[in-house]
């Protein structure tokens, strides 16, 4: 969708009421409230489009809605990973990226097949701790940041480190998937880029999966809306439709499932079978003072160390009713799992770290819930 065809009378709005107005058709009489389902690999021939993989009409309206949250001109992709792939796939040979240790599986998979077939140099650091990331940055060219990360939910200082990386030039990208553009604007922070696993929060009902990159750079917004065209990694005009009925209501379910989060991590500090809570949202968390400095909320994914190493750990997650046994996160529904079920989670990662994505269901029904879950893990 192009600037002019924009709902007029969107700035300045409050981030709840963005999420509800924008990305809709510019108002007409009997036209249109909701964006169409636009089921067309072609157009006719005189227009800036032209092709299908170029654009569609259902992602625009999706661009416009998560550029409008995240604050610059975004481009979906077919998946979080293409998002991802998308941006490394412009790094020259011999580039250094400076990255999380305990990153993303699925980041730290394609990173390490770079580094494999000589194509990138990659430096891991431990995100919580800037002063190692700030000893990092020269010579990076670009600097892939997650906050909070996945599973271990630490919290790097975004404005400190990407203000030090910007002044040495550094590419600065941040996976934005667990905050969401409701509780921090990599952006408006200075990073280059915002991406999303939209799969997530963004969409918020485990229905599809795709991604987003958000960009403030018009150079960079060219250089990847081409690598997306060139490699193919369209979204689909449905699945772009669903994301954008998601976002719809983001603030709702992010603010009962945040609330709902809270507190779960709190009771879960008190129960026998938990050896450690990871949640930012916790005032006795080593990342709580450093997120209240500059998130506005602690999202609603918490990880918890669970008493009796990895078989107990499986045994809760196989034990709970309402919380399901599955990977992802973000949904409107509770999911867990322990995240070295899967070969490829980081060493640094505890082998009994159960990682929950908290949903808006009842709390005492999930707290029952995952309270015997807990208990029967430890018979
Ligand atoms: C933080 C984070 N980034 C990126 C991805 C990849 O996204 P997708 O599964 O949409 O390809 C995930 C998926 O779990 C994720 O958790």
């Amino acid at each position: 969708m192009s600037s002019k065809e924009k709902h007029p009378g969107l700035d300045g709005l409050h981030p709840d009421s963005l999420v509800v107005s924008t990305g809709r058709p510019a108002p007409s009489p009997d036209g249109n409230i909701n964006p169409s389902i636009s089921l067309n690999s072609t157009f006719f021939a005189g227009g800036p489009v032209g092709y299908g993989r170029s654009g569609n009409e259902s992602w625009g309206a999706l661009e416009e809605a998560i550029g409008a949250l995240e604050g610059g001109p975004t481009l979906v992709f077919s998946s979080g990973m293409a998002a991802i792939n998308a941006v490394f796939s412009l790094l020259p040979k011999g580039a250094v990226v400076t990255t999380s240790k305990n990153g993303y599986t699925g980041t730290m998979v394609v990173l390490a097949k770079l580094v494999e077939q000589e194509w990138l140099e990659v430096r891991y650091v431990d995100v919580a701790d800037t002063e190692e990331v700030l000893a990092a940055l020269p010579g990076t060219s670009l600097l892939w940041l997650e906050s909070p990360t996945n599973p271990a939910l630490e919290v790097a200082d975004l404005p400190k480190i990407i203000k030090a990386a910007k002044a040495l030039g550094c590419g600065v990208a941040v996976d934005n998937t667990f905050a969401t553009p409701l509780l921090q604007r990599p952006l408006h922070l200075g990073a280059d880029i915002s991406m999303h696993s939209v799969t997530k929060f963004l969409a918020g009902h485990s229905d599809l999966i795709m991604g987003s990159i958000s960009t403030s750079d018009p150079a960079l917004f060219h250089r990847l809306f081409d690598a997306r065209k060139n490699g193919g990694a369209i979204p689909g005009p449905f699945e772009a439709w669903l994301a954008l009925r998601g976002i719809r209501t983001l603030s709702v379910r992010l603010e009962r499932a945040q609330a709902n989060a809270l507190e779960l991590a709190k009771r879960l500090t008190k129960h026998p079978a938990v050896e450690r809570v990871r949640y930012p949202g916790l005032p006795e968390d080593p990342h709580h003072d450093r997120a209240r400095s500059f998130m506005k909320g602690y999202g609603a994914i918490l990880s918890i160390d669970i008493k009796g190493g990895p078989n107990a750990a499986d045994k809760a997650c196989e034990s709970s009713r309402l919380v399901s046994y599955a990977t992802s996160l973000g949904g409107v529904e509770s999911l867990w799992e322990r995240r070295h079920r899967w070969a490829v989670e980081s060493p640094t990662i505890p082998v009994n770290l159960v990682r929950l994505s908290v949903g808006i269901e009842n709390i005492e029904d999930l707290w029952n819930d995952i309270d015997q879950a807990l208990r029967a893990s430890q018979e």
